[in-house]
């Protein structure tokens, strides 16, 4: 590519967000040089990027933020001028049963790429960003009130969050301490096509298709604010065009549902556009043992991103949904590929047994 004005390194780029921030990047940007550098583990998928991958300004490398001495070697070869950072483990209750992953992952990896990223910008750090995409999960879990502000203090509960924590403290460090040019935003629950169905939503989706138990922990009463996985990718653009260096941004949609009505109207609009009898869905919701150390609420208070830099989201929840059970029911071969081999595994251990 001539003279393009960007290059910037997305990680995880071939996960659910990640492919919808390269997309979003690849189309609006033209100018841009996107490279996705993703491990492609369980969670990785190129198919989610069928539609851009032949696009000149797009280009995949395949590689894991745990090694360093890769890392580096890609920073001094290509030269980025920022970085999008999503590769990680996301998934809580893999965390659970095996949290050495995630420490490495996304603690060690974070670090990796940000002592690449300061070798490579060294004396110019004005002209290069960091970004580091995080969860709201960081702040731990809110009662019947209130909601997380940027402000909010840390307070991880599970594996995970406690290793999105460390990054974020770790993205800090390397501004307070180099000076590195970063920002950070904490977004809540994401929705969307292309999630992997080991998340609520799409395992919903895909197990009431298959007429398989839905299963719901706990009572269901655990409440998540969840917001269209293309409103997180536009508020990343924004963020990372607009922030002031060393910013936090907290992005959520306003929109709180408990587990149990969520999967309810999940299984209505199943219902209608199946087929099938107005209840018949909701007959395979299924009580199962609860998530240890659940956090009951999350709810995010972006008033500070709309304040700032005018983001809100674009979709109301219900349409939202529509339209990713519409994405699902017109790509079962996607869901039938995912869930295939190694799904099958992870499901008996993590299902069976509850
Ligand atoms: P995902 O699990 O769908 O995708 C993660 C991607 O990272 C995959 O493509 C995977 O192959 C890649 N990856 C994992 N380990 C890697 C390694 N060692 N080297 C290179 N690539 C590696 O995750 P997601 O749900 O898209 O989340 C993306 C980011 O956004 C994560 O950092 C997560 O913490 C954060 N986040 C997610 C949500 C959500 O609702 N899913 C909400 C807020 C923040
Ligand atoms: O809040 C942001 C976070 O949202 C991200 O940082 C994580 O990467 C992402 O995975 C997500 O975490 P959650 O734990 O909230 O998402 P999950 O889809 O795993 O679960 C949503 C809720 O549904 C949670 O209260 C647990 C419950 N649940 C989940 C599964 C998989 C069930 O009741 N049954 C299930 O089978």
């Amino acid at each position: 590519m001539s003279n393009p004005t960007k290059k910037i390194i997305v990680t995880g780029g071939a996960g659910f967000i990640g492919s919808h921030v390269v997309r979003r990047l690849v189309t609006t940007y033209p100018h841009y040089e996107i490279i996705n550098l993703d491990k492609l583990t369980y969670a990785g998928n190129l198919a989610n990027l069928k539609d851009i991958e032949t696009e000149s300004n797009y280009r995949f490398v395949k590689g894991d933020i745990t090694d360093a001495a890769f890392i580096t070697e890609l920073f001094t070869t290509e030269k980025p001028d920022a970085v999008i950072h999503l590769a990680a483990e996301s998934h809580v209750d893999r965390s659970i049963s095996s949290p050495n992953e995630f420490v490495i992952t996304n603690v060690v990896g974070t670090v990796n790429l940000l002592n690449a990223a300061r070798g490579q910008w060294q004396g110019a750090y004005d002209k290069h960003r960091f970004y580091h995409v995080s969860t709201d999960e960081v702040y731990g879990a809110l009662g019947d009130t209130g909601m997380f502000t940027e402000e909010t203090r840390y307070d991880p509960h599970s594996p995970y969050s406690a290793s999105k924590a460390s990054s974020d403290h770790f993205v800090r460090a390397y501004h307070d301490t180099y000076g590195l040019d970063i920002v950070i935003s904490n977004c809540s629950n994401n929705y969307g096509s292309h999630h992997f169905p080991e998340k609520l939503i799409p395992l919903a989706i895909n197990n009431i298709r298959n007429n398989r138990p839905v299963p719901v922990y706990g009572k269901g009463e655990n409440v998540r604010d969840w917001l269209w996985v293309e409103d997180h990718a536009r508020a990343i653009d924004v963020i990372f065009h607009r922030a002031a260096s060393g910013e936090t941004y907290n992005i959520g949609g306003h929109n709180e549902w408990t587990n149990i009505d969520l999967i309810q109207l999940l299984c209505r609009i199943l219902d209608r556009k199946l087929g099938r009898a107005e209840g018949e869905s909701a007959k395979l919701i299924t009580f199962v043992k609860d998530r240890a150390g659940h956090d009951l609420r999350y709810a995010i208070d972006a008033s500070k991103l709309q304040r700032d830099l005018g983001w809100e989201p674009s979709l109301q929840f219900e349409e939202g949904l529509e339209k990713t059970v519409d994405w699902y029911l017109a790509n079962e071969d996607w869901l039938n590929d995912v869930t295939s081999g190694h799904y099958q595994q992870y499901y008996e251990e993590q299902y069976t047994k509850r």
